[in-house]
């Protein structure tokens, strides 16, 4: 699905994917310490915002412009637009404006499996020494087990598959698992499966 999908989806008033940050994104990144973030993929910036309200300096990365739209709009409702950023670009190819960060965030990005090869390890080396990385996807296993989220196996990993991608950037994998869950939907919360991993930068400052 291409930029102009995701454009065309995002044409409306509503929040597609609501204004509530998502449950995980909270749970990992609520302990941290506040400094610099990427929200890549972004979206309507349900986590940017949130991470923005908690102190995070923010950088959504979207290539869809609509979706930044909303973001910034939204910030500007929640008096946190000073800390939001949005770069329109390609998860697989971006130049951040801020890098390198303290924190990343890879929220459903459900894209074929070697283009998320390719995004993680970037969303990787964009990140300090000491910073974390907290992906978020549809598990594969929620294919048979649960509700919601694409059907395409090719865009669905599984935590197996994850750690195998960030492995040799230096990352400590901190948790990397299934988590059985809720996802947020316009008709309530429904049950998922939700492939987590949260990675934190270990390589040695050179000095
Ligand atoms: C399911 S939405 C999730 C949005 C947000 N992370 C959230 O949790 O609400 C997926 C987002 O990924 C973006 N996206 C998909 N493929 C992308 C790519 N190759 N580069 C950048 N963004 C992409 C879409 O524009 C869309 O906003």
């Amino acid at each position: 699905m291409d930029a102009k999908y995701w454009d065309a989806k995002y044409e409306t008033d509503e929040y597609v994917y609501t204004k509530l940050v998502n449950r995980f994104v909270k749970e990992y990144c609520e302990p941290l310490t506040p400094g610099t973030a990427m929200d890549v993929a972004g979206g309507e910036g349900r986590n940017t915002v949130w991470l923005a309200q908690q102190g995070w300096r923010v950088e959504n990365i979207d290539f869809s412009q609509k979706a930044l739209d909303k973001c910034l709009s939204f910030a500007e409702e929640e008096g946190v637009a000073g800390f939001v950023d949005t770069n329109c670009s390609s998860a697989l190819d971006f130049e951040p404006n801020e890098t390198p960060v303290d924190l990343a965030v890879i929220a459903y990005l459900q894209i074929n499996q070697a283009d998320l090869k390719t995004a993680i390890k970037r969303v990787a080396s964009n990140i300090k020494p000491g910073g974390h990385l907290l992906g978020v996807w549809h598990s594969r296993d929620n294919l048979e087990q649960s509700f919601g989220g694409p059907r395409d196996t090719e865009v669905l990993p599984n935590p197996e598959l994850l750690a195998e991608y960030l492995a040799g950037e230096g990352f400590e994998v901190l948790d990397c698992r299934n988590r059985d869950g809720q996802i947020q939907t316009r008709e309530g919360l429904k049950p998922s499966v939700t492939a987590v991993m949260f990675a934190k930068n270990i390589i040695e400052i050179l000095g």
